[in-house]
């Protein structure tokens, strides 16, 4: 298996994001108003778009959002690929934390990454999310 992960384009991160993440829904629904300020990373496989990433950077600090691998290739190791590669990315940058909205479904995948919850679950559109955060040093 080949594989590699470079920066994408906004464009190319929205039918991974609805096969993964929002299946039935409409492409227009897994856009983000903030898409052309992020950073998108791509892992291809074998050349294939098979997962992606957006990051956006404040200051010293950045989050990230829509981490998405398809369905018929997760639990293969890709997403830890994803989430380690963006770690070093942010690491280079001189970042001090990475942080995102974890589906509370998705917390174990976080925190066998090292990354921790903050404060309360919520809920945006019928899901329950929870802050989550790494410290980079
Ligand atoms: C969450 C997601 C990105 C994980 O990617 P993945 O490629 O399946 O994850 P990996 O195979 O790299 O898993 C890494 C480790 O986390 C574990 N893991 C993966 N998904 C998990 C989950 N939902 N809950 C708990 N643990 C999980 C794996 O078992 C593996 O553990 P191991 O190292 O002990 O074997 C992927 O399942 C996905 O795209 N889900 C749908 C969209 C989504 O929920 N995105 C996150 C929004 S916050």
């Amino acid at each position: 298996m080949n594989v590699v992960i470079e920066q994408t384009f906004p464009s190319l991160t929205w039918a991974i994001r609805q096969e993964a993440m929002y299946p039935g829904k409409d492409l227009e629904a897994v856009k983000l108003d903030d898409d052309f300020n992020g950073i998108h990373f791509g892992l291809y496989v074998n050349h294939a778009l098979t997962g992606v990433v957006s990051l956006f950077i404040d200051q010293d600090r950045a989050q990230f959002r829509k981490l998405a691998v398809l369905p018929h290739m997760q639990r293969k190791g890709l997403g830890n690929l994803i989430i380690q590669n963006l770690i070093s990315f942010c690491k280079t940058e001189k970042l001090s934390k990475i942080w995102c909205n974890a589906r509370v479904d998705a917390i174990g995948f976080y925190e066998k990454n090292g990354f921790v919850t903050s404060g309360e679950p919520f809920s945006r559109n019928h899901l329950q999310y929870i802050k989550m955060e790494l410290l980079l040093g």
